[in-house]
């Protein structure tokens, strides 16, 4: 992949909260039928609440591929401060949006809360590769390199929020080779989602050792996918 991120454009998704779409790659960041809804139900839901109740966490370590928009980063931020868990979010991003990009969207006023502002604008303003004390509760590290390229500590993360390009437009994100980069960063009982449900990827992750569960996917999609590091 190239950086075209001069080229994004900002669109509405179906539940208000805005989104880019990349023309070069004719991919959108979230679904169309709500970013917010989307972040929220794949990788908070179904990551971050799942791991909490199988293991009830005090702290959490979390690695994204794909900080984008800062989305993921930003309500979990949120999350972190109402379940009182200390998150330790770490993200990689080969090619960040500006934050001339970031301000345009309209996250803040939809998530709401006194300090989501300042948060939004760290997140994408704050140093790459320091770890950073956004929160009591949330430390921050983003990552500019290419997951391909980044070497990644073993048994390391609880929750992996697989945020890719989907498949039919970035396929080398979705090979075996990073997959298994993944796992070797997971601790056990990690938790992988994603919200692309393909069946490749599916074979993929359970040639490797993971259980896999097809779940429902967010509102207008059919499936998304966690596995478990067991
Ligand atoms: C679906 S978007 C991420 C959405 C993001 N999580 C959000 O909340 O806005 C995929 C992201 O992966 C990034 N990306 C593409 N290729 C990459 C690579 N090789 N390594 C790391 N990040 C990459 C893109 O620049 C893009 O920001």
């Amino acid at each position: 992949m190239q950086d075209h991120n001069g080229d994004l454009e900002l669109i509405i998704t179906k539940d208000g909260s805005h989104s880019l779409f990349n023309p070069a790659l004719n991919e959108t960041y979230h679904s169309t039928h709500g970013a917010v809804q989307e972040s929220r139900y794949v990788f908070l839901l179904q990551g971050l609440d799942e791991f909490l109740l199988r293991n009830n966490a005090k702290e959490i370590n979390v690695f994204e591929v794909g900080l984008g928009t800062g989305l993921n980063a930003l309500l979990t931020i949120e999350w972190a401060q109402k379940n009182n868990v200390r998150v330790n979010y770490d993200s990689i991003e080969a090619f960040p949006i500006s934050v001339a990009q970031a301000k345009a969207l309209n996250y803040v006023e939809l998530i709401g809360g006194k300090d989501t502002k300042a948060w939004s604008e760290l997140i994408h303003k704050l140093d790459w590769e320091v770890k950073h004390t956004i929160t009591d509760t949330f430390t921050f590290q983003k990552i500019k390199n290419r997951i391909e390229n980044h070497q990644l500590d073993e048994s390391k993360y609880d929750v992996i929020f697989f945020d890719a390009f989907a498949p039919s437009k970035q396929i080398e994100m979705w090979q075996l080779d990073i997959l298994l980069k993944l796992f070797n960063c997971m601790k056990p009982n990690a938790v992988f989602v994603t919200y692309c449900a393909q069946g490749q990827l599916k074979r993929n992750l359970k040639s490797l050792g993971l259980t896999v569960e097809t779940l429902e996917g967010p509102p207008g999609k059919k499936e998304m996918v966690r596995a478990i590091k067991i």
